[in-house]
């Protein structure tokens, strides 16, 4: 229906053909960078990077400070092909653009879809700079009917009615905590439920008393649309959240949540992701 807005098979295969006619590189691993963790992609080798705008159907990037760009590259020979800066719903992109990028690389040949975020802890055992590896979500803006599947099921992209129990893969998650320990730095590791809100406003003390009820670990305002049509259209999917800040859950707490220190913490933390998503990128290859 014309209310949602929608993509056809056609147009993901369009800008999956121009990009493979634009580079020989074929990744099997996508990674969608989170808000400051940007750096992520630069850690790769034989960059081969399109703006955004260069890429036929592609969605534009409005936002300053996201570079809006897709970066293809490889690690130790592995190759990989980065987001760096996503779409978020509450820069008013519909869920068919936010999700676009997905099925594009599904079309790609690639296999394992990577994301990260930055995300405020809901937990009260985590810590500013841990790491969240992500087992479950809540999809808040899906229970008022905000679904990227929302609207006609193409069956060649995936089923209508698509199980969500295991989007995300447990033997990834195993293999990033492996990976932790050999880098000593699991003390960081957390596991947890992410919560999607809308934004762009950070919560109110009520709202994070309700979502901790609902049993999330940690709240942000990106991944789970992109993650649902991953595991639609049959990617394995690894997700972690940086915890960048608490979320303000009590009447008596003067502190508040603050977009400078998500990118504080972001920027404290970029070098245990990078080596962390990168060894976890050549691991994938091996698996
Ligand atoms: Cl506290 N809330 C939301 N919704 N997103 C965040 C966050 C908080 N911290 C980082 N991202």
């Amino acid at each position: 229906s014309s209310e949602h807005c929608s993509y056809k098979y056609e147009d993901y295969e369009k800008t999956a053909d121009w990009l493979r006619k634009e580079t020989v590189q074929r990744p099997k691993v996508a990674i969608i960078c989170g808000t400051g963790l940007g750096g992520l992609a630069d850690m790769l080798e034989n960059r081969v990077v399109f703006p955004y705008k260069e890429i036929p159907n592609f969605p534009q990037s409005t936002v300053q400070g996201h570079a809006g760009q897709l970066v293809f590259g490889e690690l130790q020979g592995k190759q990989c092909v980065c987001m760096q800066g996503r779409f978020h719903f509450y820069e008013g992109y519909n869920l068919a653009t936010v999700t676009y990028p997905v099925r594009v690389f599904s079309r790609l040949g690639v296999e394992t879809l990577i994301v990260t975020n930055a995300a405020g802890g809901l937990n009260d055992n985590f810590k500013v700079g841990d790491i969240m590896l992500i087992k479950d979500h809540i999809n808040i803006p899906g229970f008022a009917g905000l679904n990227p599947l929302c609207g006609h099921n193409d069956e060649r992209l995936g089923a209508r009615f698509p199980c969500m129990s295991n989007a995300y893969d447990k033997d990834l998650s195993r293999l990033a905590q492996e990976i932790a320990e050999e880098q000593e730095c699991s003390s960081l590791i957390q596991q947890g439920v992410y919560c999607m809100v809308g934004g762009p406003n950070f919560e109110t003390i009520a709202e994070c008393r309700a979502l901790k009820l609902l049993g999330a670990d940690a709240v942000g305002m990106s991944t789970v649309p992109e993650v649902i049509v991953a595991h639609h259209c049959g990617l394995r999917v690894f997700g972690l959240s940086l915890i960048t800040n608490k979320v303000v859950s009590d009447y008596d707490c003067h502190e508040t949540a603050s977009h400078v220190e998500v990118l504080e913490t972001t920027e404290m933390r970029t070098d245990v992701l990078k080596r962390l998503v990168g060894k976890l990128l050549v691991k994938i290859y091996n698996f």
